[in-house]
């Protein structure tokens, strides 16, 4: 069987779906101030950005043997990259939501989903422990921006070197061209 030449359109869908809802969460959560409508709507789409996530995973693994194989050679340095930004990427999509999500418990909150319904509370309120959280959350929050800003670099560094193709495999159009 050739291997593929274009990610699942599942794949696709939930990367572009994903990335928007990270990349408008991250902006709002800078934008925060005291503004409580804001607040609840940055945890209204963190929560929704943890089930895509989750649900990304799953169908990640249960695609694993329709993904197109890396641009990279296997074991040179660009592919050790590729994939530990991936993976960082992988985390951060996990670890942010669920750390903003015990912030709000340990600061005594429920999380409540567009007005729609609440996520039940997994830990007490504990001041000292949602101020760490918090601050825990906001360095991971950093921390991912960067790693997605030489997630996009290295895309872009495929364009001008190796090929064209890059995001044809990635966005969700089928195509009957030729990718290399
Ligand atoms: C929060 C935002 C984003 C996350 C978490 C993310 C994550 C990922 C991941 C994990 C993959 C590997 C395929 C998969 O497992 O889904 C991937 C592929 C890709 N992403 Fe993103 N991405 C984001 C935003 C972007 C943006 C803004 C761009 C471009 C401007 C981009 C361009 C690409 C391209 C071109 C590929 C395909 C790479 C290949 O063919 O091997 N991504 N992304
Ligand atoms: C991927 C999803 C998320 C991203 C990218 C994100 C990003 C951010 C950012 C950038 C900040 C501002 C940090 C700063 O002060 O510099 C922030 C603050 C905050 N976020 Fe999120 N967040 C996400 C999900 C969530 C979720 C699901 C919740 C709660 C259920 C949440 C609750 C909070 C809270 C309570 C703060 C204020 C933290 C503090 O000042 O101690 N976030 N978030």
């Amino acid at each position: 069987m050739n291997p593929a030449k274009q990610y699942p359109l599942s794949v696709s869908l939930i990367h572009w779906l994903v990335a928007i809802a990270i990349v408008g969460n991250l902006a709002i959560g800078w934008m925060l101030d005291d503004s409580m409508e804001l607040m609840a709507l940055h945890k209204s789409i963190g929560a929704l950005i943890l089930a895509l996530a989750t649900v990304r995973l799953v169908n990640l693994l249960a695609r694993r043997k329709s993904l197109p194989p890396s641009l990279n050679a296997k074991g040179s340095l660009s592919h050790i990259a590729e994939k530990t930004v991936h993976g960082l990427l992988y985390l951060g999509m996990i670890a942010i939501p669920v750390l903003g999500w015990l912030k709000t418990n340990a600061a005594g909150h429920d999380v409540n989903v567009f007005g729609l319904f609440a996520i039940p509370a997994v830990i007490e309120k504990n001041r000292p422990l949602a101020h760490l959280l918090g601050n825990l959350h906001a360095t991971f929050a950093l921390a991912f921006a960067g790693v997605l800003g030489l997630h996009v670099l290295g895309a872009l560094a495929h364009c001008r070197n190796k090929s064209k193709s890059i995001f044809l495999r990635i966005l969700p159009i089928r195509t009957r061209r030729s990718l290399s």
